[in-house]
């Protein structure tokens, strides 16, 4: 079933979401979109080309391109004591800094669109840099924000931090896109790490490829072609959602008791792992090993476990997941009645 968002309310024709035409902006000057870019695989980025190209392509838009480079990179494959290395400070959302950024936060833009992949349960830590960066927080400020999540399928409490940094810098969340991997849960388990450890997209067991597949990158088209409408018509500077009625964003609240079982884990683990020293020190070794074989337990326990359960106790728990989904899925919904309009 698609879902109306639960904040969607009209408070006439500028605001509408559903205005769909293409006249020119009212306003003299090009609308100014700044586009931060950060991804290993390419994947986000492929995602995110979509969504600008239209943006692009059209001579009353200027977009500004940032890509986000650690000081010392992250690799990809990542090694794989150095990918469970990563956990202690994504969960607690301490990340390494980032090279000098092009820009100096003085700069006007008229929307900001915010591609991130999430990291153990948490924005990816160069996303994070960049919100904690004294330079977001000037560029920001005040600002309409698109955020566009491409993870495996845990985003529900990493979308609460990242709103909860856009807070923090006083910037407006006015949308999110969510794009998951389509394989099944427990598959996506096995098969994303083997392709961020090992490199191995392709799938195998009989599980499916790792990774969102072409056609669901391809779609998300639509997004840019409803944001540059939108400018045209300075709807950013409502408070409604763009890409409302474009099947945005599905939220899975079945996956949230998981998510919250796994944050605490990182969090307190993460806490001892740090406690020992910092990414990369030799201590951090033998107790991140202990606790890949935790996380393991976890994986086979909790998450099929609190999904049986769930299925079991569905009818007492739908009133509580549907309030749940609704909530996820705000600002943009998963409701699809725009999509004809903006699909190629
Ligand atoms: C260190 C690390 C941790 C990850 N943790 C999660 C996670 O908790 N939930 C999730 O859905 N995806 C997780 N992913 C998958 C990413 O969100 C993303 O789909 C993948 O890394 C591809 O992104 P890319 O565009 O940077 O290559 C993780 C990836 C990495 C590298």
């Amino acid at each position: 079933m698609r879902r109306p968002c639960c904040s969607l309310t009209f408070d006439g024709p500028r605001n509408c979401p559903h205005v769909t035409t293409s006249s020119p902006s009212p306003s003299a000057r090009p609308k100014r979109v700044l586009v931060i870019h950060y991804s290993q695989s390419g994947q986000l980025d492929s995602v995110a080309e979509q969504i600008v190209a239209p943006l692009r392509a059209d001579p009353s838009v200027q977009v500004h391109e940032e890509t986000l480079r650690p000081l010392v990179p992250f690799p990809f494959p990542w090694p794989f004591i150095r990918f469970f290395d990563a956990f202690p400070e994504s969960a607690h959302m301490v990340p390494p800094p980032l090279a000098p950024l092009s820009l100096t936060g003085d700069e006007d833009f008229d929307l900001v669109i915010l591609p991130y992949q999430v990291w153990f349960l948490a924005p990816s830590q160069p996303v994070t840099a960049f919100l904690k960066h004294p330079v977001a927080a000037r560029l920001l400020k005040g600002k309409p924000v698109v955020t566009v999540i491409a993870c495996r399928n845990m985003w529900l409490l990493a979308h609460e931090k990242l709103k909860g940094m856009l807070d923090d810098v006083g910037a407006r969340l006015i949308d999110n896109v969510v794009l998951t991997d389509p394989g099944p849960t427990l598959a996506t388990f096995f098969t994303t790490p083997a392709w961020l450890i090992w490199g191995r997209k392709r799938g195998f067991w009989g599980m499916p490829d790792a990774g969102l597949s072409t056609g669901q990158i391809r779609s998300t088209g639509r997004f840019g072609r409803a944001l540059r409408d939108a400018l045209h018509n300075d709807l950013e500077r409502g408070t409604q959602p763009l890409l409302a009625g474009l099947g945005a964003v599905q939220a899975n609240a079945r996956l949230l008791i998981s998510e919250k079982a796994g944050t605490r884990s990182f969090y307190l683990w993460g806490r001892l792992i740090m406690a020992v020293g910092g990414p990369g020190a030799w201590p951090r070794k033998p107790l991140l090993l202990l606790y890949v074989l935790f996380l393991l337990v976890l994986i086979v326990t909790v998450v099929p476990v609190s999904l049986t359960l769930q299925a079991l106790l569905r009818p007492f728990l739908k009133g509580w997941l549907t309030k749940m989904t609704a909530q996820f899925e705000c600002p943009s919904g998963s409701a699809t009645d725009r999509s004809h309009l903006y699909d190629d």
